[in-house]
């Protein structure tokens, strides 16, 4: 179909508004620890934006008379939830779905499919290289839900690799049946990985069936880890070169060509200028950033979300013939506003609680092995221990959400996940917070967290050797774009302020 006319629009749905409904229904289920109203209520102070009333139907947009839709995703890294940081968490494979089956249930008689891009599974890997556990148990949950909401594409990249390995072995214990993993420049000997796919779509909107050849590319791995792969046995091709082989195998065999890719910046472009018979290239920019679709030649371009927190869609328009003529492109905002699908969120919470335990084994694991090594003299004397000088500044921090900031983490079964207890705890990964087995003392955001370690001003206090934190800097480390979007210095710091500001 090179050379029709393509149109192409894009609308982003309701981006990075605020919606009252993510927070409060999030909290419904963990009564005892919700917060007091007027914490909420400094927090809904806080906002930058206000409320949105958008519904369901809003997020569906408007029946234009697409005969099909592929919806696209990339970045998922495990991770079956929504993201649960900020105000308004967005994403999560159970709104997913529920949002793709009131779309079917709006237009059952047009065809929809789906696809990811790549980096689907964890590759969190511990200090000896391999996959974590926890890592693996989340992967082998990814393949269960692919296969639940019969996911149809999924494009191996290379951070795939480290858990996929285990799917393509002849006798995995886990094997994805509906949803097919594709590269076409991963190989590995004694493995076959399939370099594309042919998938039909049939639907009475469309007059006769519709196949598509997905081609599967991942960029080459970034040095530090071409040696890992490479141990494990996989080769690289150019991603480039390899795609005009591909093609050239598919001619014929399908009406559309689509290249599904995990990418460098750049990389899509070229792609696009060199194969003049592709049609569509769905591409994920390893750095997270979303471009505005692109036509380049006769190919269109388009970026999946980072983590998916906003779901690809794209319609596909027939003639009067049945032939695909042009596509269109939007972004959907998987907020509270769409309903979670039932089963899905079963699948979830099962998932959870399962990987939760996992994750608590190796926190007592690594808890049990810090306790072997005896008592070790911390860089961290923690709040109470200030408090002996600075109770004024003590009383006010009692006040604060950041003198339990760890509690929300218990709530939400996050505990023990690294992801997450970071910024909600004293000095990880900087010789204080390990885990809350091993280090309970220091979970919460502490002066510590903000101040720095204090041991040597605990010991010998003096005026003007212990850093006062320059701010905002102090601030945003945790306070970043992505789980706190509303942070604005002037607004937060006077619900937080103590000493001189
Ligand atoms: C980069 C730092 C960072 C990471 C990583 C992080 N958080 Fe947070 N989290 C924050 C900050 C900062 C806030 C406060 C945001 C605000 O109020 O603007 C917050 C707030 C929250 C809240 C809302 C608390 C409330 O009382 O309203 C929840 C829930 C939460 N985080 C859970 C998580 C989970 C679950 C993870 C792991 C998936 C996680 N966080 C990872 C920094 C982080
Ligand atoms: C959220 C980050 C944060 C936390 C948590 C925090 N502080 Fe601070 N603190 C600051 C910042 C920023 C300043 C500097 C304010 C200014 O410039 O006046 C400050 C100032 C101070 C000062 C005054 C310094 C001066 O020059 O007058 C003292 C004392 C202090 N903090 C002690 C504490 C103690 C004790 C705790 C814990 C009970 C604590 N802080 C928790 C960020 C924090
Ligand atoms: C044994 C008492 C003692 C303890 C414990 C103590 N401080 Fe101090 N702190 C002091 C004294 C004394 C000063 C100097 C005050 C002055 O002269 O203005 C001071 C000053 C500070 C300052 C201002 C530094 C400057 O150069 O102006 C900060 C910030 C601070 N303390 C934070 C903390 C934090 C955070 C902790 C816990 C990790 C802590 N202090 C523990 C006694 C203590
Ligand atoms: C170590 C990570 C970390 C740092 C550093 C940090 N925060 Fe926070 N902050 C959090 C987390 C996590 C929460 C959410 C706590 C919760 O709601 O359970 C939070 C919540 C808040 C809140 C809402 C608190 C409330 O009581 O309503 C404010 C305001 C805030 N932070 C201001 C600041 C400011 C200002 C700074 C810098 C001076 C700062 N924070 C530094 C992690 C951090």
């Amino acid at each position: 179909m090179s050379n029709r006319k393509r149109a192409l629009s894009l609308f982003i749905i309701g981006a990075f508004v605020l919606c009252v409904g993510a927070f409060s229904s999030s909290f419904k289920t963990t009564q005892a620890q919700q917060p007091s109203p007027t914490a909420q209520d400094d927090r809904e102070k806080l906002a930058k934006t206000p409320a949105t009333t958008g519904t369901l139907k809003d997020r569906l947009g408007k029946d234009d008379g697409y005969a099909a839709t592929l919806f696209f995703s990339a970045d998922i890294g495990g991770n079956l939830e929504v993201c649960g940081c900020p105000i308004r968490p967005l994403g999560g494979i159970a709104r997913r779905l529920g949002y793709i089956n009131a779309f079917r249930q709006r237009s059952p008689d047009a065809a929809t499919m789906m696809v990811d891009a790549g980096h689907i599974f964890s590759d969190e890997t511990g200090e000896s290289g391999d996959l974590n556990a926890d890592a693996k148990l989340m992967n082998d949950w990814i393949v269960r839900a692919n296969e639940q909401m019969e996911l149809a594409v999924v494009n191996v990249s290379h951070r795939d690799l480290k858990y996929a390995q285990r799917l393509f072995a002849p006798n995995a214990a886990l094997k994805p049946e509906k949803a097919t993993l594709i590269s076409a420049n991963i190989q590995a000997p004694n493995i076959s990985i399939a370099p594309y796919t042919i998938k039909t779509l049939t639907a009475k909107r469309l007059k006769k069936t519709v196949r598509i050849a997905f081609i599967g590319l991942s960029e080459l791995p970034p040095d530090n880890k071409k040696e890992v792969i490479a141990k494990q046995g996989f080769t690289f091709a150019d991603p480039v070169e390899t795609a005009k082989t591909t093609l050239a195998e598919v001619k014929n065999k399908a009406d559309i060509n689509i290249i599904v890719g995990y990418f460098k910046p750049g990389t899509a472009n070229k792609l696009a200028m060199q194969n003049s018979d592709l049609d569509l290239i769905i591409s994920y920019d390893e750095r997270g950033f979303v471009h505005d679709p692109k036509q380049v030649n006769n190919a269109l371009i388009l970026y999946a979300s980072r983590q998916s927190k906003y779901l690809g869609e794209l319609r596909f328009y027939a003639d009067a013939n049945g032939e695909i003529e042009r596509f269109t492109n939007r972004y959907v905002e998987l907020d509270s506003v769409i309903p979670d699908d039932p089963a899905m969120l079963e699948t979830t919470k099962k998932a959870r609680a399962e990987i939760g335990i996992v994750q608590q084994r190796m926190a007592e694991e690594i808890a049990a092995a810090h306790a072997a090594k005896g008592n070790q003299t911390s860089l961290y004397v923690t709040s109470e221990t200030c408090a002996n000088c600075h109770q004024a500044e003590y009383d006010k921090w009692k006040q604060t959400r950041h003198s339990h900031a760890f509690t929300i983490l218990e709530t939400k079964n996050r505990a023990f996940d690294n992801a997450c207890v970071g910024c909600h705890s004293v000095g990880f990964q900087k010789q204080g917070f390990i885990n809350i087995k091993a280090t309970p003392q220091l979970a919460h955001v502490q002066c510590e967290s903000c101040h720095g370690p204090g041991a040597e001003h605990a010991a010998k206090p003096q005026k003007g050797f212990y850093k006062t934190p320059s701010t905002p800097s102090a601030c945003i480390a945790c306070h970043d774009r992505e789980n706190s979007p509303d942070f604005v210095f002037d607004k937060y710091w006077p619900v937080v302020a103590h000493g001189k500001k």
